[in-house]
């Protein structure tokens, strides 16, 4: 038997009905006992053990989340792994922040091929966050329960929590709402309680794709990002929307594309009396890197000009 035969078998919820109970691999080596092997003298395999109490897998840190989890959208791109039989393995930390950390973890079908590599946004729950965001961008939100609201005005531990778990469902919804419309945003895969796991973006060499910030772009692809970023923005104000946070940190550029990141706190343009503040200081800090960086007057002003929504956008001088 390989080593891959002995590996645990998850089996779906829906295979019969009787109580839920993953088999170990002693399961396995019972069942494949060729009783033939018994009538030619060689010893009979130990009886099953009991499942052990914590439900971990052999093989990584813990069994796939995809089936209790709120799923992105469909279809799925094809190379998401979704078999129950998956195991997740957390590979490192890619980056900690302020109010959220973001680790690379590798979901996989043990002794198989299927494998993809994720990236997983933990919001951080109560004492250990500072939210900065939350007064202006909470307005024109709704929450629907007064309770729940004076909880988070006061930044009680349970509304800190109620906002960890807000904040993740609220960039779960408005990554999958830009995914939709095709706007250059990670795929979000699947969100469950304040973890949400989203396509990794990588370089060729498994590297994290780069943050624009850290780049310093050729005339040519500086004018080039820039036209990306005026489509993405597009795409964003038709819809309604802006970013609320959009800096050069918060845009990757994975293989040539540039990405927008980093959208818990997405802002509603019409229902959020501060939104169009907002969109104006998003696009004021690109234009000032782009142009900083070298993006010639005449350019940046084409691009915003395609802004139509800001008329009195002042020209880049
Ligand atoms: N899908 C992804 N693929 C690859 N890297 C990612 C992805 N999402 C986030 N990252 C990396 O993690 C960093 C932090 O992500 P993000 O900005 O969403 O979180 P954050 O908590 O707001 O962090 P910060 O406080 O630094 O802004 C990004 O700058 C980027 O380097
Ligand atoms: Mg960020």
């Amino acid at each position: 038997m390989s080593h891959n035969d002995r590996l645990p078998v998850r089996r779906s919820r829906f295979d019969d009905a009787r109580p839920r109970r993953r088999r170990s691999h002693f399961d396995d080596d019972v069942e494949n006992i060729d009783d033939r092997s018994v009538t030619r003298g060689r010893r009979p395999q130990p009886a099953p053990l009991p499942a052990p109490l914590d439900d971990v897998p052999v093989t990584g840190d813990r069994w796939s989340t995809w089936d209790i989890a709120q799923h992105g959208p469909a279809p799925y791109p094809k190379w998401l792994v979704t078999d129950l039989a998956a195991v997740d393995a957390e590979l490192g930390v890619v980056k900690t922040g302020k109010e959220a950390d973001v680790h690379l973890v590798q979901r996989a079908v043990p002794g198989t091929s299927q494998s993809c590599l994720l990236a997983a946004k933990r919001y951080r729950a109560a004492e250990h966050r500072l939210f900065h965001r939350d007064a202006a961008y909470l307005e024109g939100r709704r929450v629907r329960r007064s309770r729940e609201t004076r909880a988070m005005a006061r930044r009680t531990a349970f509304g800190r929590d109620l906002l960890a778990g807000q904040w993740a469902t609220a960039e779960f919804t408005a990554l999958s709402r830009l995914w939709r419309l095709g706007a250059p945003v990670p795929y979000p895969v699947q969100l469950h309680g304040t973890e949400l796991l989203l396509e990794y973006l990588d370089e060729p060499d498994g590297q994290a794709a780069p943050r624009l910030a850290q780049l310093r772009p050729a005339p040519a692809r500086l004018c080039e990002l820039w036209d990306q970023l005026i489509d993405a923005l597009m795409i964003l104000i038709d819809e309604g929307l802006a970013h609320g946070d959009l800096s050069p940190f918060n845009l990757l550029v994975h293989r040539g594309r540039l990405m927008l990141i980093d959208l818990p706190q997405v802002v509603d343009l019409v229902a959020n009396p501060q939104g169009h503040a907002f969109l104006a200081r998003d696009i004021q800090i690109v234009t000032d890197w782009f142009t900083g960086h070298g993006l010639p007057a005449q350019i940046a002003n084409a691009g915003l000009s395609r802004l139509q929504i800001i008329r009195d956008w002042p020209p880049v001088p």
